[in-house]
Parts: C-alpha cells; structure tokens; sequence
C-alpha cells in the first residue's frame, strides 16, 4: 500500500545515475549499514554509494559530530542512509556537539519535515511482542510525525541563572499554520494511498499550539481532504489506545515530540525495534533522509548481534520514496517477509543469527 501512496505524492521517478549517502555513524550503525551495503550490491548494482563519517565518531576525528562537508554531500545526495548516532562515550559533549544534534541538524538543513514511521507486525513474529497475538496480528499503522518544527527548535530554550541563584529551563513549542499544513497533507495523501484514515493528535485542552495544530488539521481535511476519514484524539489518550487497540489506526499525525513519543510506543507493537524504518521527507526532489528508528545499542555495538532489518527496511523506503525504485522496493521487503518466513532471527527476536547471518537470510530470499 505503500506504493500506492508513493504513486500520490509528488517525487520524481528517475533513471539517472542516483547517490545514496551512508552514514554509518555511531555503535551498531557500521555494522547494520554494512549489510545494507551487500543488498544494495545486489538489488541495484548502478546506485553509487558514498559513505562519510558522521556522529560521535565525527566529533571523535574532526570536533564536529556533523561537518560542513558531510552536510553539502547529504544536500547533493538522492537520498541519506544513516545507521545510528550517540552513545555513552559522548554524554558530557557540549550540547551543541553531542552526536544527537548531528541528527537534528541534519533534518533542518534538509527540511525532512514529515517524518513517516511504519509500525508493522510481521506475521511470523506476531509472538515476539510484549502484547498479545490478538491485540497486533496484522497491525499497520503509519506515524507522521512532524520532524523540524515545534519544541526540538523553537526559541526561546536554554537554562538560566536566576537573581535568587535558581536555575530555569525553557523550551519553547512552537508551530505556524504552514509548518502544520505541509506536514498534514503528507499524512493525507498516505491515508488515500491505504486505509484513508487519519487520526491527528495533540493537546488542544491544554496547548495553544495544540488547539492550532487542531484548527489547521480540521480547516485543511475540509478544503482538500473531505474524502478522508479524520478523526482528533489527545496524545494522551492516543498513548493508552495504542496499547488498548492498535488496530483502530491507521495513519497517526503528530507534531515532533508526541510522534517521538508514540514512535516509540508503536515500535514496541511489533515485536522489536530491531525490525523498524523511517523516512524523512522534505520537499519534493528533495532528498530523503532515512534512517532505523533503533539507537546505536552501545551495550551490544562490536558483537555482530544488531538485527540489520531495520537498516534494510529504511533502504527499502529510501528505494520507494526518494529513488523511484517501487519496484525493487517491493523485492526487498518480499524477501524480509521471506527471511522471517523461513525462521530467521536475530537476537532481539528471540532468535541466536548475527547480523552478518541474516544478511545471508536476506541474501539468500533475494
Ligand atoms: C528519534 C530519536 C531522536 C529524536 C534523538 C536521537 C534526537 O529519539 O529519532 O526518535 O528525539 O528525534
Ligand atoms: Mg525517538
């Protein structure tokens, strides 16, 4: 269904020589990347790959987790691959240092404004949730999360020193009637492309950013998207239907934090974080930014353990929304289904494969 919603969004389909971008990063990112590389050898030999140090291990070898020139290749690029970023090592990294504002900085210099977060239960690891069988057998739902806009950038933020010698943090949520807009139309448009529902969260009962996001939601679905079912539902209450019944939805729009927030939760429906992808996408011809959902797992980085399918699965999405390979977009996740199908289990799905071993699952259902 993915391809249908591809199909209605404007990025272009090419036949040119195309660059993706690799950015390993830091912990288990190298290792899961690797695997991606073997893949893509495979499924589209003509694609040119370039890779580029990035994250803590940038800041390790140049001072910056993000340098000007890794940011003019991934602005150059078709599309941006990154493994993982952060980790233990660079926790008293100033702020503006830490591998994290890598990726933050990496999002707003490419304007990747909607985030699309899959949360799929594959059928052979249906038992592999902390939840019933019943409860997310079958579980679809698509996140869009709003990626450059709202609490992670608005200004004012930092702590200060108070006259009485306390200290005082502020962030700022923030968001204007176009930053919501463009977000929701991509949420609109999947919805077309899949089960055309939408249900948009927020806390418009204690936020006015939140009663915006709602008004713009609401004004927008009726001038351009009558057609799709629209529902409004508190983050909050979002949180506990996402336990309670997943099944309900289909696609989540949200701003940054919350879709941070209900990512997370969603990830967890389906078995392992190990397994998700997601998408950032900007404008359109702009390159997308793809990346696993799962952190840099420094407790397992170097073991050869990580499960490489999330990486795969962000390279599939980066195949079907920024290199107009639908089609060898749908080779690719056929043959996850396959590996799955066929009993092939990393660790965190209760399996004892490597990450090099289910790259030779994945190899082999190829
Ligand atoms: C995510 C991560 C990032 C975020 C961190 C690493 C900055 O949690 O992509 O969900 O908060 O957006
Ligand atoms: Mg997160």
């Amino acid at each position: 269904m993915l391809a249908e919603a591809r199909k209605a969004l404007p990025y272009p389909e090419t036949a040119m020589t195309q660059t993706l971008l690799l950015l390993p990063g830091d912990g288990i990112g190298p290792e899961v990347c690797a695997q991606v590389r073997r893949v893509a050898a495979v499924v589209t030999p003509d694609l040119r790959i370039e890779e580029m140090i990035y994250g803590g291990a940038s800041y390790d070898a140049h001072g910056t987790p993000l340098t000007d020139e890794t940011r003019a290749a991934a602005l150059a690029a078709d599309a941006v691959l990154m493994g993982a970023v952060g980790g233990p090592k660079w926790a008293d990294a100033p702020r503006d240092k830490r591998p994290e504002a890598a990726l933050l900085g990496l999002r707003k210099a490419m304007e990747v404004f909607a985030n699309l977060r899959p949360a799929i239960c594959f059928e052979p690891l249906a038992d592999a949730s902390t939840l019933k069988r019943e409860v997310i057998a079958g579980l679809d739902i698509m996140i869009v999360r709003e990626l450059t806009g709202g609490v992670y950038f608005g200004e004012p933020r930092g702590i200060e020193t108070l006259a009485d010698g306390q200290q005082r943090g502020v962030d700022t949520q923030v968001y204007t009637t176009s930053e919501i807009e463009r977000v929701s139309r991509v949420a609109f448009e999947l919805a077309r492309g899949r089960g055309n529902r939408v249900t948009s969260c927020e806390k418009s009962n204690v936020m006015e950013s939140g009663l915006l996001w709602k008004q713009v939601v609401t004004a927008l679905h009726a001038r351009d998207y009558a057609d799709v079912t629209l529902e409004h539902m508190l983050a909050d209450n979002a949180a506990m239907q996402l336990v309670r019944n997943p099944l309900q939805f289909d696609v989540i729009l949200t701003d940054n934090l919350f879709g941070d927030i209900l990512s997370d939760e969603a990830s967890q429906l389906t078995g392992s974080l190990g397994m998700l992808p997601s998408a950032a996408l900007g404008a359109p011809g702009k390159p997308g930014l793809y990346e696993p959902i799962h952190g840099s797992a420094p407790d397992i980085a170097g073991k050869g353990w990580a499960n490489p399918l999330a990486a795969i699965l962000s390279f599939e999405m980066a195949l079907r929304w920024s290199l107009g390979r639908a089609e060898i977009a749908d080779r690719v996740l056929a043959a996850v289904k396959r590996a799955l199908d066929d009993g092939a289990r990393t660790r965190d799905l209760g399996g004892r494969m490597g990450t090099a071993e289910m790259g030779d699952a994945m190899l082999k259902a190829l």
